[in-house]
């Protein structure tokens, strides 16, 4: 996006009074001061936080040691249980009858459970893990649908100290399994079937599909949810249900005490190159900033219900379902199905029946639901009660100011602040963000960084640029919450987010942005690697081309993004197979058979959504593709640049057209 386009969004939205006078941080004055707090004195700043927000068994002496940058460690000699902190802590506070958990089911079944009960279920299944054996350090890989099955699966890791893995349901049995033998995972929990949009999904026999692949000796138990006793093959020898395993557990389980460093999970997400990065985050430094940013973004108050309609196998799932508003003491809404489900009202409905007072959804979903209500009245967010929502967030990619403006009316009924958070699987909470009890919104503009984020924009020898100037996103101080390593890969770590070039200690987002002149607000510009963010999904380019080039048909692929009105970014796929270039309705099939290909290898959410043949791929003389030249096809705009460096210009003619 160019200043120009940025400064082009002139509307203003203040804060609402009533946000001001209750809000955590209320006014820009107090949004200031805990910035300059930070900045006079950063670890007492820290140190501060964590002393008040978390339950220490044994307190921290060291905030934040940096000897061996960027490995950089928090709070790291202090012990304490995340799950502690979420239940018994919330217990204690006299909070154990109040509901936990609000579940929806995809027919509509409600089941609701208390604090009291999470916690009886959380350390039965705990007990039952440890009577299989597992213990501190131990991966736990979980592939599960959404459910309170799913939040206590988490929670039990979290309380033997366990780490878990948690596989996206969507994702295919050679992407499971990959994760299963990168993460080195001795347990698989997952359900017998999901259920989403009324349909019913196999997820078990995914799994042995995956364990069949090969590689996968140390996984010694698959645990099953009965969710829908459907007929899922069982395997007596080596798995066992869940009911079963807690049937005779006891409701109390002594919390593992770690060190406040040690992996609470490994999250994988893609990258520019290679197989997907294990994400890995810590205990104490992760769930501080899960309150934290309960409290700030959301202002997360006891009489909330919050919603956030992630999937608990994304990050967002990981923070703002499972970690943040139970450490919050708050009643959140977990959601098993789709939002088109029995139609595109399902959202709207839920928030009326729940009366939901928080909700926090991504881009693509308002997208897809602005033109659903377009098309049919009955369904249009004006036919349901939403007066119990005070705020709203946004996540995921950017949002555009149209979509933004639908939100804010439709949805927020213009009294409404939304958060439009800007973070990552690495960062662990939001990191830019509105606050809105302080910060005036702009469509469009994440606006600005939390208290103790180091954000900055600088060039690509990490020299600051002034506002106005688009350049590199990067955060140059360290924060709690941050990604600690790459699970098995050091190196990668390094060079993926401290390059040499950036001085090795700055956290380098992968994101371009661009800040306002005037106001300093930040704008993302999108990526500036080779991601794509499809409806909110990270998928690296070359993940797709690796799937691509493993069909025996293929010999040649390169993947780029193309702007979808819906999605934000789709998948534009050229490929050159083995045998001549397919025309007409021989094209058709085949790129049917190769879009349902790469869900196979990857999952649905990565299948190309255009998929284009050509005799070859335009490259340079050195064998390059010129991938900057296939996304200017791709958008279907004419080539303006100089192709006088290619090998075969010629080939862009042929690549033009979609087929
Ligand atoms: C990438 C991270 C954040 C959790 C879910 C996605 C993009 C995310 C925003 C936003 C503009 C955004 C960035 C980022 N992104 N939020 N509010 N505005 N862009 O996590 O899969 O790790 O993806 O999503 O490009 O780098 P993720």
């Amino acid at each position: 996006m160019s200043d120009q386009e940025v400064k082009t969004e002139s509307r203003v939205f203040p804060p609402p009074a009533n946000f001001v006078a209750n809000a955590a941080i209320s006014g820009m004055d107090a949004y200031n001061a805990l910035c300059a707090e930070a900045a006079n004195d950063y670890e007492g700043f820290w140190a501060k936080l964590a002393h008040e927000n978390l339950h220490w068994h044994k307190p921290f002496t060291t905030t934040l040691d940096e000897s061996n940058a960027p490995l950089y460690k928090w709070f790291d000699d202090g012990l304490l249980n995340v799950s502690y902190n979420c239940l018994d802590v919330n217990i204690q506070k006299g909070l154990g009858d109040k509901i936990a958990i609000i579940f929806e089911a995809d027919g509509g079944e409600v089941t609701k459970v208390s604090y009291k009960e999470l916690h009886a279920k959380v350390c039965q299944f705990a007990n039952g893990l440890r009577s299989l054996g597992v213990k501190k350090d131990d991966r736990v890989v979980i592939y599960m649908p959404m459910s309170v099955e799913g939040v206590v699966a988490m929670q039990a890791c979290a309380r033997i100290g366990a780490t878990h893995s948690v596989v996206f349901g969507g994702f295919s049995a050679k992407s499971l399994q990959e994760r299963i033998v990168d993460v080195g995972a001795s347990i698989v929990i997952t359900a017998d079937e999901q259920v989403r949009g009324g349909k019913q999904l196999p997820l078990k026999a995914i799994v042995d599909e995956a364990l069949g692949l090969g590689e996968c000796e140390k996984v010694a138990k698959v645990i099953v949810y009965k969710r829908t006793g459907g007929n899922a093959p069982f395997n007596p020898a080596r798995d066992l249900w869940m009911h079963d395993l807690v049937a005779n557990q006891a409701t109390e389980c002594e919390p593992e005490w770690v060190n406040a460093d040690h992996p609470l999970f490994i999250l994988y997400t893609s990258g520019s190159t290679g197989k997907p990065k294990g994400v890995q985050h810590s205990s104490g430094g992760y769930l501080l900033w899960a309150m934290l940013t309960m409290k700030w973004t959301f202002d997360v108050k006891p009489s909330d219900i919050f919603w956030c309609t992630a999937d608990i196998g994304w990050v967002t799932g990981h923070t703002y379902i499972t970690y943040g508003p139970l450490a919050m003491g708050t009643t959140e809404i977990v959601f098993e199905g789709i939002p088109t489900y029995p139609n595109a009202g399902r959202f709207w409905d839920m928030i009326q029946k729940h009366k939901a007072t928080i909700f926090y959804t991504a881009p693509t979903a308002i997208r897809s639901l602005i033109k659903a209500a377009d098309g049919d009245a009955a369904i249009h967010p004006n036919k349901y009660d939403l007066t119990s929502l005070r705020l709203l967030g946004s996540v995921g990619e950017p949002i555009n100011p149209e979509a933004w403006m639908w939100y804010y009316r439709n949805i927020g009924g213009e009294k409404c602040p939304i958060v439009d958070t800007f973070w990552q699987t690495e960062t662990g909470g939001h990191m830019i963000t509105p606050l809105p009890g302080a910060t005036p919104l702009v469509p469009g503009s994440c606006t600005l960084p939390l208290p103790g984020i180091m954000a900055a924009i600088v060039d690509e020898t990490g020299a600051d640029l002034p506002n106005g100037q688009g350049g590199i996103l990067v955060v140059k101080r360290p924060w709690p919450s941050m990604i600690r390593n790459i699970w098995g890969d050091t190196e990668r770590f390094k060079k993926s987010y401290f390059p040499e070039e950036l001085g090795g200690k700055t956290y380098l987002a992968g994101d371009g942005a661009i800040r306002n002149k005037e106001t300093g607000y930040f704008t993302i510009t999108g990526r500036i690697d080779d991601v794509l963010n499809v409806s909110g999904h990270r998928m690296g380019t070359m993940e797709i081309e690796s799937a691509l080039v493993a069909n025996p048909l293929v010999a040649e692929a390169a993947v780029v993004g193309k702007p979808d009105d819906t999605t934000g970014e789709a998948i534009c796929a050229f490929v050159v197979l083995k045998r001549s270039r397919p025309t007409g309705d021989e094209a058709k099939q085949i790129a049917l058979e190769l879009r349902n290909w790469v869900a196979k290898e990857i999952g649905p959410i990565a299948k190309p959504k255009e998929i284009r043949f050509g005799d070859n791929l335009p490259k340079t003389r050195s064998g390059k593709i010129m991938r900057r030249l296939l996304r200017v096809l791709a958008k279907g705009e004419e080539i303006t640049q100089d192709v006088s460096t290619l090998e075969n210009p010629a080939i862009l003619e042929q690549l033009k057209q979609a087929q």
